[in-house]
């Protein structure tokens, strides 16, 4: 186990902390870019709050709203030619993951002078990584991506039915400012939803990564048994301050690097995911939550022992006359009922998918990351044929 770890952003987090936006950005800046997304803060008011916070410091706001959910490249340009207009000097994200991501990407775009679709990784010859961007401040509303303190933006592309990503050290926030009261308003659904795409970003890391990472292996399992104690809770009533506090809290540290780190792990569930939503604008967390059991059925095959050790430790199963692939296959079934039991989709037919385009999506989930044969990386690396029995 061989790493370098590095994550520069500071994180202010807590209940409350939404009024110390204004002090935090006017470190960065006088004129700040508040990107918000269809509506949603401005209906519960925090972007009244987040606006009067800032004015309050002596920051002026120069407003770019309407991104949408899996945010689109014409969003990204739109944001950084008002950024640039403006001459905005700190772009701060109020929204879910997806603002997020857009703001991202907006700030680095705002510094670039070619087509930001040449930022985002989408089998190009030249993939031009940012190498700078203005300053990003984060606030979330939402808890699933873990945007808010990594350096990864997801960004789609209408045109050419594309949804990929890029990563790059100019574009982890400089603040995270996290206040567990802004996800006081997201439906049941999006907590769902949040909640699989938190465990799913460290079962990644479980189930891919290499032997002997016992440290890693307990933060994953940390984060999963949190998610799935308070998760239900969030749903169960969307005012739970503690439960929302919780599920926070597990989205930020389950992908800011640190539950993964060393353990040299492939995203397998998340690109085959991401060719679903290009092609259906889905639900990240929604797409997962049909994805990730049914490659775990695939991949348990390879790694029964890791397997079982997830039914084990995550669901109390015990081996008792049963070898280690019937006792993954007993520890899958279970996840799967959970993420029932919030209430997410775990079949293509409740997205209104069907198989119409599986090989396309195959192709699509290996177009940027992919092994030396042109295989998904991952234990085990996927096949296209792979790709498309598991969606099957
Ligand atoms: O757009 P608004 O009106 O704000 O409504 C949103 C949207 O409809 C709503 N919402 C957000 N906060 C709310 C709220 N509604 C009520 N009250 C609030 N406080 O929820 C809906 C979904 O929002 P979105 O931002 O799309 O959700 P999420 O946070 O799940 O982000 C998903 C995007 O992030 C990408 C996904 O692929 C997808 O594009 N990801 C980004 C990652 C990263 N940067 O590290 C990693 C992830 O694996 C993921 O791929
Ligand atoms: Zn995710």
């Amino acid at each position: 186990m061989n790493f370098e770890f590095h994550n520069p952003t500071h994180i202010i987090f807590g209940a409350g902390t939404l009024s110390k936006l204004g002090k935090v950005a006017s470190a960065y800046g006088k004129k700040a870019l508040l990107v918000t997304g269809g509506g949603s803060v401005k209906r519960s008011g925090v972007f009244d709050r987040a606006v009067s916070s800032l004015k309050g410091a002596g920051v002026s706001v120069i407003e770019c709203s309407g991104v949408e959910p899996n945010p689109r490249i014409i969003s990204v340009k739109r944001g950084a030619q008002i950024a640039r207009a403006d001459g905005c000097d700190v772009v701060i994200a109020l929204g879910g993951g997806s603002t997020m991501d857009a703001s991202k990407v907006i700030a680095a775009a705002a510094l670039y002078d070619g087509d930001p679709w040449d930022m985002i990784g989408h089998g190009q010859e030249n993939w031009a990584v940012p190498t700078r961007a203005l300053p990003i401040i984060t606030v979330p509303t939402l808890a699933a991506t873990g945007s808010e303190m990594n350096s990864g933006a997801v960004i789609s592309n209408d045109d050419a039915k594309v949804k990929s990503f890029v990563m790059a050290d100019c574009l982890f926030s400089k603040v995270a400012l996290v206040d567990p009261e802004l996800t006081l308003t997201v439906p049941k659904d999006q907590t769902a939803y949040g909640v699989c795409d938190i465990i799913t970003h460290v079962t990644e890391g479980y189930f891919n990564g290499i032997d002997g990472t016992p440290i890693q292996d307990r933060f994953a399992e940390g984060v999963i048994l949190t998610a799935m104690d308070w998760g239900p809770k969030a749903v169960a009533d969307g005012n739970d301050l503690e439960a929302r506090t919780q599920v926070q809290w597990a989205s930020v540290v389950a992908l800011n690097g640190w539950v993964q780190v060393g353990t040299d792990y492939g995203f397998p569930v998340h690109m085959i995911e991401h060719a679903l939503s290009a092609h259906h604008d889905i639900t990240h967390g929604a797409g997962l939550a049909v994805v990730n059991p049914a490659w775990m059925r695939f991949a348990a095959k390879a790694r029964p022992e890791r397997f079982a050790q997830f039914a084990r430790r995550i669901f109390g199963l015990s081996a008792a006359n049963k070898d280690d692939l019937s006792l993954a296959m007993e520890g899958i079934d279970r996840f799967e009922e959970f993420l029932r039991s919030i209430g997410c989709p775990t079949r293509l037919s409740e997205l209104g998918i069907c198989d119409g385009l599986f090989a396309r999506y195959a192709e699509d989930a290996v177009l940027v990351v992919h092994d030396e044969n042109g295989n998904l990386p991952g234990r085990p690396p996927m096949s296209k044929a792979d790709i498309v029995g598991v969606l099957r």
